[in-house]
């Protein structure tokens, strides 16, 4: 089936880069990331927003200690999976100066948007950010006007979509942001028709990437929301009960989507179970000293205070600022997903989804 393309205007922005990792055999031809902050790897550095995190202490364990964007001290788990494929680390799409440029990466990219989420008006608040569905736009323009420049062979094209991997990390924000810090949300919508909205987003979405040819996709089920931020404060009591009731219901929503599209257009899917990745768990496995606490000095919104000083021992921690997690944290995600021993990603591992 031909990529179903459109026509979209390209956007200018400015080529960052980072460093490489170790190279292996590619196991797959490209990885392709959306999502939000999770795995936002520097988009919103061009975007006229708050919502940025492109200064120290951020990235301070990247080489070269760049601040490149990542809501993180050093990589995220979309670099990582990126790294057990044999590929690096999918740049930003908005960090290009130029089709010209952009147009030679083949092995991937990165569309994840810090403070966005799967519905359109989630994290505006905060500026402008990439929603799911102007994510999904850029990857068509991906498709249809950088991949076809380079591989112009419209089988051989089809095959590297057929064969990469789509990587979904999202939702949390339309909970926090979208739903408990916007009262007007909650007053249209209760919980379980919130949530069917949302799973119902979603899968409007990948059914346009199925349509533009790939049929590879993890997604990241949606773990429990850490009430612990100072974000969440004056409604602890609602996040508490809220987190409770979010992660059985979208999850078990999630799957029966997956499972339909998988059904009618032929996609192979597997989740990250939010089970394996809750915060404490993790904490008890890698044996963290501090799980909540966060790793960097905070500001009132809950992010590092630009260029202060941030804790030394920072593999003894599971919070980089208080909504981010440090960089062990996405390490263990992505090992435990590739890897298929402990269940963390089903029902395939990375690796089995890979062979596929
Ligand atoms: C979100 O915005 C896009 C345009 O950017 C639009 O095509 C789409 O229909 C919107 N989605 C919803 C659910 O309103």
């Amino acid at each position: 089936m031909a990529p179903l393309c459109r026509s979209l205007v390209t956007f200018v922005a400015i080529a960052l880069f980072s460093c490489p990792l170790s190279a292996r055999a590619h196991v797959v031809p490209a990885l392709y990331v959306f999502g939000d902050s999770t795995i936002d790897a520097g988009n919103n550095n061009f975007l006229n927003t708050l919502a940025k995190t492109n200064f120290t202490p951020y990235g301070i364990d990247l080489c070269g200690k760049l601040p490149l964007g990542r809501a993180t001290n050093g990589l995220n788990y979309a670099d990582f999976i990126a790294e057990h494929l044999g590929l690096p680390p999918p740049p930003p799409y908005l960090s290009f100066e130029d089709q010209e440029s952009r147009s030679k990466v083949i092995t991937g990219m990165n569309y994840a948007s810090s403070s966005c989420g799967i519905l359109n008006h989630t994290g505006t608040r905060a500026g402008k950010c990439l929603p799911l569905s102007e994510q999904v736009d850029y990857f068509e323009n991906t498709v249809c006007h950088d991949l076809s420049r380079q591989i112009p062979i419209k089988d051989e094209l089809n095959l590297h979509l057929e064969k990469s991997i789509i990587l979904i990390s999202i939702a949390g924000n339309d909970y926090t942001l979208g739903y408990l810090l916007d009262e007007k949300m909650r007053m249209m919508y209760d919980i379980t028709s919130y949530t069917e909205l949302l799973v119902h987003s979603l899968a409007t979405n990948i059914k346009r990437m199925a349509e533009l040819g790939v049929k590879k996709f993890i997604v990241r089920g949606m773990p429990m929301i850490s009430c612990l931020s100072p974000f969440f404060k004056v409604i602890k009591q609602q996040c508490d009960e809220l987190g409770k009731e979010i992660i059985p219901s979208y999850n078990a929503q999630l799957v029966k989507s997956m499972d339909s599209l998988k059904a009618e257009h032929g996609i192979l899917y597997t989740i990250i179970m939010p089970e394996k990745i809750e915060i404490n768990t993790v904490a008890a496995e890698i044996g963290s000293k501090f799980t909540y606490e966060p790793c960097c000095e905070i500001n009132e919104f809950g992010g590092c205070i630009k260029d202060s000083e941030p804790c030394k021992n920072r593999d003894d921690y599971l919070h980089f600022d208080a909504a981010h997690l440090t960089q062990v944290f996405h390490k263990f995600v992505a090992d435990r997903c590739f890897d298929g021993t402990s269940g963390t990603c089903k029902p395939y591992s990375i690796f089995e989804l890979s062979a596929i």
